[in-house]
């Protein structure tokens, strides 16, 4: 049986940001105020058995497949909440290669932000032409991304040559489609936040000298008044297209509390946004085709970084637009979910298939921060924990609906309990050599577990509980999937722990130690409780291969689990079971017999924490 799963010229303008439309229950599900857990929690009762194919359905929809992070500014270091929105889309197109034909049909995008006000400020701070700033930050991220097993397949920088085409084309569309007008802009601009605020949304905050200047009440960011005559594009033109295809595509947004968000924003005016700055003012970005007195708006700009990647403006860009998945941190929803698509519906596409929005981390309670010192770097993260053991961290930990508090006692407790004691262990219980003497992957006796519970019988030694085990871990994969399209990976690594301490109460309860393979009536009950806790093994490793590849591989290699033989598609559990041979029966075990994931001593945690004031 097969397992498988967004004034007219010369006149004043005002530009109000989506975000003076929030109401409470938006602020709270964005994290601005007391923190609300929204759980979405499903439950999956008790079933036995079920042969729900994994990849049939999906794959023949979405034959292809475009996973995409934001693409980071260079202003300052990667920190470790950079790191998770690039984990969270490597987790997804990892999944999606594990089931899908064929890796070719997968791109995964990332990148760095390079133009703008916030990139030209930090260089002059730093003393630094831009460009220099971009290589050097930008490389840090590259190196980040390699060190962390983002298996990305572009990385994009808004400084190159093939971007600058991509964005001049896109501008000429809309141009040329009667979208973009000069008018005048007068407002306050956040340069941190490369973005407008109303006045209601700016508040003054004092300085050490007791002076005080004007701020973003959201962000805290300094902001400046801004009057320039700019180019505009006719956003209120897009409301109600907006409006239809979030409401013909209700799972656009994911989860779904923000796609709520964003058709609350909806309800509200929508008005026209200034899409460019006069050069003299930032000349670190892209020149308006055809008007070198202007530069184009940041946001405009790097948002077109999805199209640069797959080919655009030639026609090749066609074959993987929109089968997009954009994955996105709560804070860029306005300008993924209703500047985006309105960008691309006036010029004649379609929005993006999915856009995953997850929420931040926080330390020890507060927002990471330079002024803070509180920022905690991914990299002693990953030297300190293993790349494995922090990916499994931090994708485990993160809940994409509110906010997560990190701090490191919670990295080595998590990781010596689930991947070194119950994961590990329940391998080391399987495969150790005073139990598993021939070092094989035992024979699976169906008299001894007979398909049919219930069953009475001198050689039957299954129990209620085993069919419960079974029955729980056949259904695990098309649990993960169903989580994974969810954007809820902490409850597929949920799901898989569970199940891992199903199993070790499987070991547990049957205590192969007690059998003796020299006995004619235990011999066959030992190798089946073996058998069937490696084949639940394998289905975990299977599992976690898009979350910890490298645990995963060492895992599979050890129940001598061929490359070819570890897709979603192929994942047939516990074929003998359902009267099927079972290719692994009596197949040797993989050579490597190190710990799977060594315990990480708790004392050795000051080195990160040494990072905070
Ligand atoms: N450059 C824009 C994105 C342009 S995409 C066309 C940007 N860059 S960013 O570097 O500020 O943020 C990149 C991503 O990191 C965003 O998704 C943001 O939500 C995420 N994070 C930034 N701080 C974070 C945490 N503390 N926690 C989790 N993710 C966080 O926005």
């Amino acid at each position: 049986m097969r397992l498988s799963h967004v004034l007219s010229e010369h006149r004043l303008l005002r530009l109000r940001p989506v975000c003076t439309m929030l109401g409470k229950s938006v602020l709270r599900l964005l994290g601005r105020t007391g923190a609300s857990r929204l759980s979405l929690l499903e439950d999956f009762g008790p079933r036995y058995y079920s042969s729900g194919s994994l990849s049939a359905r999906d794959d023949a929809r979405d034959a292809r497949a475009y996973f995409t992070t934001p693409i980071f500014y260079v202003n300052a270091a990667p920190h470790i909440g950079h790191l998770y929105s690039a984990l969270l889309a490597d987790a997804l197109s990892r999944h999606r290669r594990l089931r899908g034909p064929s890796t070719a049909a997968t791109r995964f995008s990332t990148g760095t932000d390079e133009h703008g006000l916030k990139i030209q400020q930090a260089a002059a701070t730093a003393g630094l032409a831009p460009t220099e700033l971009c290589d050097r930050v930008s490389k840090h991220f590259q190196q980040l991304f390699q060190e962390a097993g983002i298996s990305c397949t572009d990385f994009i920088r808004t400084t190159e040559a093939r971007h600058r085409v991509a964005v001049q084309h896109f501008w000429g569309v809309l141009k040329s489609r009667g979208l973009l007008y000069k008018g005048v802009y007068e407002g306050w601009y956040c340069a941190s936040d490369e973005c407008f605020l109303p006045e209601a949304k700016v508040t003054r905050q004092l300085g050490p000298l007791g002076d005080s200047f004007p701020v973003s009440l959201e962000s805290g960011h300094p902001v400046s008044w801004t009057k320039e005559e700019n180019y505009i594009f006719r956003l209120s033109q897009f409301r109600e297209p907006l409006q239809r295809w979030l409401r013909g595509n209700p799972q656009a947004i994911t989860p779904e509390p923000f796609h709520h968000v964003v058709l609350q924003w909806l309800d509200e005016e929508l008005p026209d946004l200034s899409v460019s700055r006069r050069s003299s003012h930032l000349h670190w970005g892209i020149p308006v085709p055809g008007d070198d007195s202007q530069t184009i708006y940041v946001w405009l700009d790097a948002l077109v970084n999805y199209l640069t990647v797959i080919g655009y403006p030639n026609a090749e860009f066609k074959s993987w637009w929109p089968a997009t998945s954009h994955i996105i941190g709560k804070d860029i929803l306005k300008f993924h979910a209703i500047y985006w698509p309105a960008f691309l519906l006036g010029a004649g596409m379609s929005p993006p298939q999915r856009i995953y929005v997850h929420s931040h981390w926080t330390v020890c309670g507060q927002k990471m921060s330079k002024s803070l010192g509180n920022v905690v770097d991914p990299r002693t993260c990953l030297n300190r924990y293993t790349v494995d053991g922090f990916r499994y961290f931090l994708l485990r930990q993160g809940v994409p609906n509110w906010d997560c508090d990190y701090y490191d006692e919670k990295v080595v407790k998590l990781l010596n309990s689930e991947l070194a004691d119950a994961l590990g262990g329940l391998l080391n219980r399987c495969t150790a050599k005073r139990i598993n003497p021939s070092e094989t992957y035992p024979a699976f006796c169906t008299t001894c577990f007979p398909s049919e519970p219930g069953l009475v019988g001198p050689s039957v030694r299954a129990q209620a509980e085993d069919y419960a085990l079974v029955s729980s871990v056949a259904t695990l994969p098309k649990q993960v999937a169903d989580h994974y399209d969810n954007f809820q990976i902490y409850k597929a690594l949920e799901a898989v722990s569970s199940c891992v301490r199903q199993t070790n109460g499987f070991v547990q309860r049957h205590a192969p130690w007690k059998l003796n393979w020299e006995s004619p009536v235990d011999a066959p009950w030992l190798g089946t409780v073996l058998h069937v806790a490696l084949e639940c093994l394998r289905v975990f490793g299977t599992l976690l291969q898009p979350v910890t590849p490298s645990l995963a591989d060492k895992l599979l290699s050890r129940l001598g689990v061929s490359a070819s033989e570890r897709n979603l598609g192929e994942l047939y559990f516990l074929p003998r079971f359902y009267g099927h041979p079972c290719p692994f029966e009596g197949r040797r075990l993989g050579p490597e017999t190190g710990l799977l994931f060594p315990r990480l001593d708790p004392s050795r945690t000051w080195l990160v924490k040494a990072h905070r004031t």
